[in-house]
């Protein structure tokens, strides 16, 4: 062997040394990340995990017919679907809803919020003003039992009713559900993943403390008049509004409900929901908002998704939020059972 043979055997060895931690660091890398269980890989948890023993429904003394400063609040429209599961669901997912969005409600019944045995799905909403949506509404609930509508009008800045209705209906007709999913009627959510990460990385009897989202942080308060977020600053004073979760997806433990609609009843109104119940509210009953991470589906991901297929995205819980109804169906059709 010459010098050079040797000198480029030598590099040959260092190369393939170096090749051979590279790709062992690379396997161990998505190793972890397709195995390590999400809630292992969340650093110093500030919620808790139950075990059997621990599933007893949180009690409450919310005042049944006041929603905020709604002092004669009525549910117009209230089904019972928790009420025969004495023994407990896993999750009951309220689904803020504007009563013209008719198509997106099929779709979702017909795709990801299909109602079954461990989970029940329902639709929010205010009082329309137009007499027609009034009527179709009506007909629309008769055939499905799945909208709870309050006495308030159904309008932008009205939402945050809307938001803690959702919260009282679950703390009075569906405390036995052990997770509680707040999302949108312009969502997808990739069901038998969020059933899969509840019973099997959280917990099948539940958790405490848990609000769980994708989390915003520094968001300043909208001041432009171009805005659709424009708040005044008699509306809203600081800067800055508190850490809060996107109201699109929001996973609350069963225990936080009551708690959260009591801070909520007791606040003064303020129209943007999330960052009034996940961000304010949440903050004066001291429950840490944990972030979701890569659990939530950006529209670069939904695009990969639907033209590549799922091998190339990884898992995934909530889509990204804006969709038009024949998207929250190509989306739901990409996913794997
Ligand atoms: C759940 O029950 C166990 C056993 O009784 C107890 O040690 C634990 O503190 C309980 N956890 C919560 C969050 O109540
Ligand atoms: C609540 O009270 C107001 C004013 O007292 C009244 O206009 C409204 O119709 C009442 N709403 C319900 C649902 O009873
Ligand atoms: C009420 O809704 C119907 C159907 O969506 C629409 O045709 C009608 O113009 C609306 N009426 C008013 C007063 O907005
Ligand atoms: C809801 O919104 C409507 C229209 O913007 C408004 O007139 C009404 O007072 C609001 N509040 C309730 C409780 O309905």
């Amino acid at each position: 062997m010459t010098e050079v043979q040797r000198n480029d055997k030598i590099e040959m060895i260092t190369l393939h040394k170096f090749l051979i931690i590279f790709f062992s660091l690379l396997l161990l890398y998505d190793y972890y990340y397709t195995t390590v269980p999400v809630v292992a890989r969340i650093a110093n948890p500030k919620f808790t995990l139950l075990g059997p023993y621990n599933g007893t429904e949180p009690s409450t003394d919310d005042v049944y017919d006041q929603l905020i400063d709604i002092k004669n609040f009525s549910f117009k429209v209230n089904p019972q679907p928790c009420l025969e599961y004495t023994a407990g669901i896993l999750l009951v997912v309220i689904i803020s809803s504007n009563p013209t969005n008719y198509e997106n409600r099929v779709i979702i019944r017909n795709t990801w919020g299909r109602s079954i045995e461990s989970t029940k799905v329902v639709f929010l909403m205010g009082e329309p003003e137009n007499i027609t949506v009034s009527q179709k509404i009506q007909d629309e609930s008769m055939l499905y039992g799945d909208i709870v509508q309050g006495s308030f009008v159904d309008a932008y800045r009205n939402m945050t009713y809307k938001h803690a209705m959702g919260l009282k209906w679950v703390t009075h007709h569906c405390p036995m559900a052990k997770y509680v999913l707040k999302t949108d009627d312009d969502m997808v959510v990739n069901s038998h993943e969020l059933r899969h990460f509840l019973a099997r990385e959280l917990s099948p009897w539940g958790a405490r403390n848990l609000i769980t989202c994708q989390v915003l942080e520094h968001a300043q308060a909208q001041r432009s008049d171009k805005s659709k977020w424009k708040v005044t600053a008699a509306e809203y004073a600081s800067r800055y509004y508190p850490t809060y979760c996107a109201g699109w997806a929001i996973l609350y433990s069963q225990d936080v409900v009551p708690r959260l609609l009591k801070a909520v009843q007791s606040m003064p109104y303020f129209w943007i929901d999330d960052v009034h119940i996940t961000g304010i509210c949440a903050q004066q009953i001291g429950v840490t908002r944990t972030p979701l991470g890569n659990l939530i589906l950006t529209r670069h991901r939904a695009n990969m998704l639907t033209s590549l297929g799922p091998k190339y995205i990884g898992s995934f819980i909530f889509g990204p939020p804006d969709l038009k109804s024949d998207r929250i169906s190509q989306i739901w059709k990409a996913i794997p059972e």
